[in-house]
């Protein structure tokens, strides 16, 4: 039996694998403080993290209080600095923010999340997922991630944000130097500022097709944003903008090759998949739960609290684990165990819960259930690649594969 000090946080071996560690913690340190890093609460069972969720005046979204400046718990380097000062200016916004102005970015989102748009991009799903399948090679070894899982959700997102398919490469980019800095321990400085001028560079980008869509409006997302009835800044948007393309590239891309992943190996799951389709819903749900694809979620208490009878005094930055909270057992019989026929998988907590729950889930639910549909329609059999196994990428937040080689037949 694992004890939770044979663990460290941010060990890149925990980082990529840490589900030991959470079990040993829902044990027996549910509310854990760890002097790692800048300094966490963490927050394992599921009810701990509804009470925390649902305790919005308490449990602020409002990072910043902490770390001035923006978000990230690292502090950046001169040179970082200086190339961050052409970009956006870092302020609160969306999924930083508690109130009045969280509502008020949450309307002006709402627009490009209409029933309209979301059967139009579901169109979209269905076309890029069709052309991307196209472009795979059958009957032979394929990076099913990087072809496939990785492109969708950036071209949806892009999509969505009005973004010209052919940055697709620039858009991916700029999604990864967004991830990075929400938690990927970061070795060289090289690496820092490189993830500095791709973030200047996306930020950029944003206010040029912004002050477009505002001399030239389109029937599109952005348009909807410049046009919205709110007072808003330049900045807010780019800073909206910004978390929507973090939103919708990474998570989702997450999804689908866990997904994917999950179901290679079973190919009686496989099958039966294939004269089912409202279970292909059922295992978009269970892969969502265990193998949720946001690990947590930040929160920063505002007063002194009690949480799961542990005291938690104000301003202390905590993680809530809410892929941790989907694997209790306290909450699901057998909680590690991917079950295709659980009855109650949908109470899982992997778009958040309450004010600040995902924006984009139905979308993200669009996504993989068209992927696996068309892949069981286009293919007779998925198996892995010989000699293939699948690692996760050492990241504090985001659950992703490496890699995922496949042969489609
Ligand atoms: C499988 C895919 C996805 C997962 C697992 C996921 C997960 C989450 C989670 C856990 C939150 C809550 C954050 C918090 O409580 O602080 C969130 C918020 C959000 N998500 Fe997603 N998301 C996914 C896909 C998407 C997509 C495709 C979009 C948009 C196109 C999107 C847009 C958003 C936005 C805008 C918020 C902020 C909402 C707010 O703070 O009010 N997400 N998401």
């Amino acid at each position: 039996m694992t004890s939770v000090d044979d663990f460290k946080l941010l060990d890149p071996a925990t980082l990529a694998e840490p589900y030991e560690f959470w079990s040993a913690l829902r044990e027996s340190a549910p509310i854990h403080h760890t002097a790692e890093g800048a300094g966490f609460t963490i927050v394992t069972r599921y009810d701990d993290v509804v009470t925390a969720i649902r305790d919005t005046e308490t449990f602020s979204n409002q990072i910043s209080r902490r770390f001035k400046g923006g978000m990230s718990p690292y502090e950046d380097s001169a040179q970082v600095k200086e190339i961050l000062k052409d970009g956006c200016p870092y302020s609160d916004a969306l999924a930083f923010v508690d109130g009045d102005v969280h509502a008020k970015h949450r309307r002006m989102i709402r627009r490009g999340f209409t029933n309209t748009r979301v059967r139009e991009l579901d169109e979209y799903i269905h076309d890029v997922v069709h052309r991307l399948l196209d472009e795979m090679p059958f009957g032979e070894p394929v990076d099913f991630w990087k072809q496939f899982c990785v492109r969708l959700p950036v071209l949806m997102i892009g999509h969505i944000l009005g973004v010209d398919e052919q940055h697709e490469q620039d858009v991916k980019r700029w999604a990864d130097a967004q991830v990075a800095r929400f938690g990927e321990p970061r070795e060289t400085e090289d690496e820092n500022i490189s993830i500095a001028k791709d973030l200047v560079d996306f930020h950029q980008y944003l206010y040029r097709e912004l002050a477009a869509r505002r001399a030239e409006p389109r029937d599109d997302f952005l348009s909807d944003l410049v046009n919205a009835e709110e007072e808003t800044t330049e900045n807010e948007l780019v800073l909206i903008c910004a978390q929507l393309l973090v939103a919708g590239a990474e998570s989702s891309t997450s999804l689908i090759g866990s997904m994917v992943n999950e179901i290679v190996d079973r190919p009686e799951l496989l099958e039966r998949l294939r004269h089912d389709e409202y279970l292909v819903k059922d295992v978009v749900e269970e892969t969502l739960r265990t193998e949720s694809p946001i690990k947590l979620v930040h929160r920063i208490t505002t007063r002194d609290t009690v949480l799961g009878g542990v005291e938690i005094p104000a301003d202390t930055v905590c993680m809530l684990m809410i892929a941790s909270a989907n694997r209790d057992d306290a909450m699901f019989e057998d909680a590690a165990v991917f079950d295709d026929d659980r009855r109650d998988a949908k109470r899982h907590l992997a778009f958040g819960m309450g004010a600040h729950l995902c924006s984009g889930a139905e979308l993200a639910r669009s996504e993989a259930r068209i992927a696996l549909q068309a892949l069981l329609e286009r293919t007779t059999s998925i198996t892995r690649a010989p000699g293939h196994t699948s690692e996760h990428i050492p990241n504090l937040t985001v659950r992703a594969l490496r890699d995922l080689k496949l042969v489609l037949r």
